[in-house]
């Protein structure tokens, strides 16, 4: 016999059966989600009584009243009131394949039969090393040196053991550059690096980091120059203590501005002849534009030293080159995930290649320039309410008004009561942003989004904002 029970198992017909009955099931109770939807009256005070329950235990309003019901139709989600949001943020990147998706529910089940829920360093299962090993084919597609894989749960310990490796391999440099408006998580060396104060206050620094301007998509040429002025100018500062660069290729949190091959390389040269490890960190930008990893899209595959991924994968990775490949044990965690994460993960990979997202021609970009093309016939019409669009590929942002943090809280609030989810991001301007599920998105519901927004957009041109001020 060269099979084990638990090949037996996975191959027992009443599996298979049952897994198409929970399909079927699923999808019949998901299908009619597929319009925005008030919530229902008589759901609302169980509702509310859960939410002032979660903000008891979690010691803090959460960010949106939002509780899923556990259901969903693509991007349509059931909320526990009853009501349906067309969700267009997807967790902050997270989902995808949308809601309720037919192939991540087969894969959770088939994690479910899994004689674990988690997954560790000490004992792991050959779906982990399948999820290391594609990652790893996919990230050398155009020819990236990057050799291991490490899984573990969350973006930031992701970049915790990114950063570890460079900064290991660099030793005793401990320095850190990264750009202004850098977002790199929410753990102490991440908030160090994270370009924004309220992040850390009362924290203690933990690392030295010094910034670089971005790029500015007004004056490519000048802002370059800057960048690679001000690093010239940190190198002879600071000779030898540079342990890593921190870079996202595409900047999520800070307002989705795009990089670019050119900006890239002019400040990846100099940091490659100083010996400076090139970390890209992928957790927002993974699978959104025309290559699977943003550093493959901007053609920066000979500066990928190390590299993280995160949100959309379900578990998280740092993939670094074999001359990276610590000389102690500095990584390791109990979690490198739950089988569930890790199953999906695969599934995702799978979901992205079928739905042909790559390419120059791929979904991603055409779903852009769809997107794109709404914004700016927005523009256009309400020149004061709406600037843009921004961003690239399947991350893409508008600027609301003027800018304030409070004209893109007020739209983003509106947007969910009307029944459309998308987020902020940036500062000086604030941006409304939208993580469309690259999976599943379809021009229709890209007409849906637009239809709900222009509501919105409506309302504030005939000047609602300032009446409920
Ligand atoms: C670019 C980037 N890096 C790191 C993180 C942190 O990931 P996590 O929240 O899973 O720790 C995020 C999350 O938004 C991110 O966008």
């Amino acid at each position: 016999m060269n099979s084990t029970a638990a090949d037996a198992l996975r191959s027992d017909p009443r599996v298979a059966e049952a897994k198409r009955l929970l399909r079927e099931a699923v999808l019949e109770h998901g299908q009619g989600l597929n319009r925005a939807q008030p919530p229902r009256p008589e759901l609302e005070a169980g509702y509310q009584d859960q939410l002032q329950r979660l903000e008891a235990a979690r010691g803090g309003k959460p960010i949106w009243p939002y509780l899923s019901s556990g259901l969903g139709n693509g991007p349509w989600v059931e909320l526990a009131d009853g009501s349906v949001k067309l969700d267009m943020i997807g967790g902050i990147g997270v989902h995808g394949a949308g809601h309720s998706h037919p192939a991540i529910l087969d894969a959770a089940v088939d994690a479910a039969l899994e004689d674990t829920v988690m997954q560790g360093n000490l004992q792991q299962h050959p779906p982990s090393l399948q999820m290391c090993e594609r990652l790893l084919e996919v990230a050398r597609r155009q020819g990236a040196s990057l050799d291991h894989c490490m899984l573990s749960t969350s973006g930031a310990m992701a970049n915790e053991n990114a950063l570890k490796i460079a900064l290991h391999s660099a030793a005793p440099a401990d320095r850190v550059l990264a750009f202004e408006h850098a977002f790199a998580g929410r753990s102490l060396a991440m908030a160090a690096i994270t370009d924004r104060p309220k992040y850390r206050e009362g924290l203690p620094l933990t690392l030295d980091v010094d910034y670089l301007p971005f790029l500015d998509p007004n004056d490519p040429a000048g802002s370059q120059q800057r960048a690679v002025d001000q690093l010239q100018q940190l190198l002879a500062r600071h000779p030898g203590r540079y342990g890593a660069f921190w870079a996202e290729p595409i900047a999520g949190e800070g307002g989705y501005y795009p990089g670019s091959r050119a900006f890239f390389a002019a400040l990846c040269q100099p940091l490659r002849e100083a010996g400076i490890p090139i970390i890209f960190d992928e957790i927002q930008s993974f699978s959104r534009l025309s290559q699977p990893f943003a550093f493959q899209h901007y053609g920066l595959d000979e500066f990928a030293d190390i590299v993280t991924v995160g949100k959309i994968t379900q578990v998280c990775a740092t993939l670094y080159g074999q001359r990276f490949k610590p000389k102690a044990p500095i990584l390791s965690q109990t979690f490198t995930g739950s089988s569930s994460s890790i199953a999906a993960g695969l599934a995702m990979l799978r979901e992205l290649e079928q739905a042909d997202c790559f390419g120059p021609d791929g979904a991603n970009l055409k779903r852009h320039r769809y997107f794109a093309a709404h914004f700016q016939a927005l523009a256009e019409k309400y020149p004061g309410a709406v600037r843009g669009p921004y961003g690239e590929g399947m991350m893409i942002a508008f600027t609301p008004g003027d800018g304030r943090f409070e004209t893109a809280k007020w739209f983003v609030d509106t947007m969910y009561a009307e029944g459309l989810l998308g987020f902020i991001c940036g500062s000086e301007p604030a941006r409304v942003r939208f993580l469309p599920s690259p999976v599943t998105t379809t021009t229709e519901h890209i007409d849906a989004a637009v239809q709900l927004l222009t509501g919105v957009v409506e309302r504030y041109a005939r000047g609602e904002m300032s009446k409920e001020g």
